[in-house]
C-alpha cells in the first residue's frame, strides 16, 4: 500500500508538470496575442487543479506513513538532511506551490479582462513551477534523491 502510494505520487508529478508547463506557455501566448480566455484554457486549468489536489491528498497520506518523515522526534529529524527535507522543506514548498496554483485559477476567473486573466495565470503558475522543480527530490540531488528514480523502477 505504502509503495503504491509513493509510485502514484511519483508518477503524478509528470502529469502535473506537463499541465502546468502547458498552461504557462498557453497563458503567455494568449496574453501577448490578446486572445480571449476560452473554454480550453479553463479546462486545462481545471485538470491541473484536480491533478494538484490529488497530489496534495497523496502527499498528506504519505506524510503520516513515510519513514522519511519524523514528527515524533522532531528535533533530531531537523539534524538529518533527508528527514528535514521531507518533514519540513518538501511539504511546505509544495503546499505553497499548490496554494499558488489554486489562487491563480480562482483569481483569474474573477478578473474582468482576458488579458488580466492570462497575466495572472502566467505569473502565479510560473512561480509555482519554480517552487515545484526546486522541491522535488530528483535522483541527482545529493542525499535527498538517493535511492529515488526518475521513473519508478525503470531508471
Ligand atoms: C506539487 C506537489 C507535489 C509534488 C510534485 C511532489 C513530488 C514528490 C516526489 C517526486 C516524491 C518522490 C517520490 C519517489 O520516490 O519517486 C515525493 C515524495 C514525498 N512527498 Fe511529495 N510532492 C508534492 C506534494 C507533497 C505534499 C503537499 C506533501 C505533504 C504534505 C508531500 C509529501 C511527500 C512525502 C512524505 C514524500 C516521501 C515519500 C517516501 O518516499 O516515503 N508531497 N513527492
Amino acid at each position: 500500500m505504502y509503495s503504491l502510494l509513493v509510485q502514484m505520487h511519483s508518477y503524478l508529478r509528470y502529469f502535473l508538470l506537463f499541465l502546468l508547463l502547458f498552461l504557462i506557455i498557453r497563458s503567455f501566448y494568449y496574453w501577448q496575442k490578446r486572445l480571449p480566455y476560452n473554454t480550453q484554457t479553463n479546462i486545462i486549468g481545471l485538470y491541473l487543479l484536480i491533478c494538484t489536489h490529488l497530489q496534495l491528498v497523496l502527499g498528506l497520506i504519505l506524510y503520516f506513513i513515510s519513514p522519511y518523515v519524523s514528527l515524533t522526534n522532531f528535533s533530531s529529524a531537523m539534524k538529518d538532511k533527508v528527514q528535514r527535507f521531507f518533514t519540513v522543506e518538501h511539504a511546505s514548498i509544495m503546499l505553497l506551490a499548490i496554494i499558488l496554483i489554486t489562487v491563480a485559477r480562482i483569481g483569474a476567473r474573477r478578473l474582468q479582462t482576458d488579458e488580466a486573466k492570462h497575466k495572472r495565470l502566467f505569473f502565479l503558475n510560473t512561480l509555482a513551477l519554480i517552487l515545484i522543480l526546486g522541491g522535488i527530490p530528483w535522483p541527482f540531488r545529493e542525499a535527498i534523491g538517493q535511492g529515488r528514480h526518475l521513473l519508478f523502477h525503470f531508471f
